[in-house]
């Protein structure tokens, strides 16, 4: 049906019609003193949900501009750089590192399993002569559906004394992430996942550690260049012209976040994954991140039942049922589907999409009890947890 699309992919994500309506608006000068309100309000606001009290810099790019704007940032030829990969978006960072010219090592691990702690431990009690300069990492890994206990991870980084940047791109809204309390010392995200608007902005924030080695960076961007940023923020400004309507819409998500609460909005988020988790279980499917301690609170990873495949999957939920839900990526592609509980997703979405999955899986011959995964989802969402 037109209009009914349901994007239950890790992003783009639902966008409110609110903020829909706002971007709609005929754009306005990016120097007007009505913008500069618009700004002020924005950037006091992502210093809440980014619960920090450093200046949180907005770009206009995707996602993979902001982890740019890190590292190009930090980096000088020839720097060690330790890579910690879950997935494809782990080893983004890595290519970006080595873009710069670092030489980089990688710990990774399978599809589906994060990093031990233990292990990151032992690489850096290794590194006696402090060589590593810097530690990339994911916190959810959209690429699979696993989340790296990033408190953790940032406090042993933190006693070697590298900087960490961390991947906060499909955590930040949907999972607990606090740089400050938590010692990261560099976090970026994207606009089109938990933020609830279209794609087209990306944010960082670096605390004070992480601007000692920016100082010492040779050739900083300059289109991301953090000293720019950091003044145009503090006027409340812009250095070039920004996507005017997306941040008026950003303005309006980012106020509506503020009244559902951070701790809320992570929160349902986990109520999200963990119900639709069992409610897959409950009607024969295997997940691809076992352990519901490893699993990101804004995406699922479903392997197929046997004998059915991903596109026919993907195809009649689009198609009977105006659902999208995400193929795998690279060496995952048509061994896992995925589905996304990010940003502006309520408990009926939920039941609609595990009901149409339901309804997919029979005409495609899937052995299982109908209903069940509907009755455990709407069981686990009224325990409320
Ligand atoms: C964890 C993660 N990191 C980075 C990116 C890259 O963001 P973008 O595609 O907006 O450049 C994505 C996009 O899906 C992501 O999920």
């Amino acid at each position: 049906m037109k209009d009914k699309t349901f994007l239950m992919i890790p992003g783009p994500t639902p966008v409110p019609e609110s903020v829909l309506l706002e971007i709609a608006k005929h754009p306005i000068g990016h120097r007007s003193s009505e913008f500069s309100s618009i700004l002020e309000e924005v950037y006091t606001n992502l210093k809440y949900v980014f619960q920090t009290e450093n200046d949180v810099f907005m770009f206009t790019s995707s996602g993979t501009g902001a982890m740019c704007a890190a590292l190009e940032n930090l980096i000088n030829e020839g720097d060690k750089v330790l890579s910690l990969v879950i997935g494809n978006f782990g080893n983004r960072w890595a290519k970006i590192a080595e873009s710069r010219g670092a030489i980089v090592e990688k710990i990774e691990v399978e599809a589906g399993d994060v990093i031990n702690p233990e292990v990151l431990k032992k690489r850096l009690a290794e590194d006696v002569n402090k060589e590593i300069k810097i530690v990339t990492l994911t916190h959810s890994e959209t690429s699979t559906g696993a989340a790296n206990d990033i408190k953790t991870l940032c406090s042993i980084i933190k006693e070697h004394g590298a900087l960490s940047v961390v991947d906060g791109v499909t955590s930040v809204c949907a999972m607990p992430c606090k740089p400050d309390e938590w010692g990261i010392d560099v976090l970026v995200s994207g606009s089109q996942k938990g933020f609830m608007i279209p794609p087209g902005l990306a944010f960082l924030v670096a605390n004070e550690k992480a601007w000692k080695v920016y100082e010492q960076c040779k050739h900083p961007g300059f289109y991301f260049d953090w000293a720019a940023h950091r003044k145009s923020v503090r006027a409340n400004s812009t250095p070039f012209t920004p996507a005017v309507n997306l941040i008026a819409g950003l303005n309006v998500a980012l106020k509506m976040i503020k009244e559902e609460g951070i701790d809320n909005m992570n929160a349902r988020h986990r109520r999200h994954a963990m119900a639709l988790r069992a409610a897959l279980r409950a009607i024969n499917l295997k997940l691809l991140v076992e352990n519901d301690e490893n699993a990101s609170y804004a995406i699922t990873s479903i392997l197929p039942p046997d004998g059915i495949t991903v596109p026919d999957i993907r195809k009649t939920l689009q198609k009977d049922y105006d659902i999208v839900v995400a193929n795998g990526q690279n060496q995952l592609k048509d061994r896992i589907f995925r589905m996304g509980t990010l940003g502006f997703v309520c408990d009926r979405d939920l039941i609609a999409s595990v009901g149409a999955l339901e309804a997919t899986l029979l005409k495609l011959g899937h052995k299982f009890e109908l209903g069940a995964g509907v009755k455990t989802l709407i069981t686990e969402l009224n325990k409320g947890n």
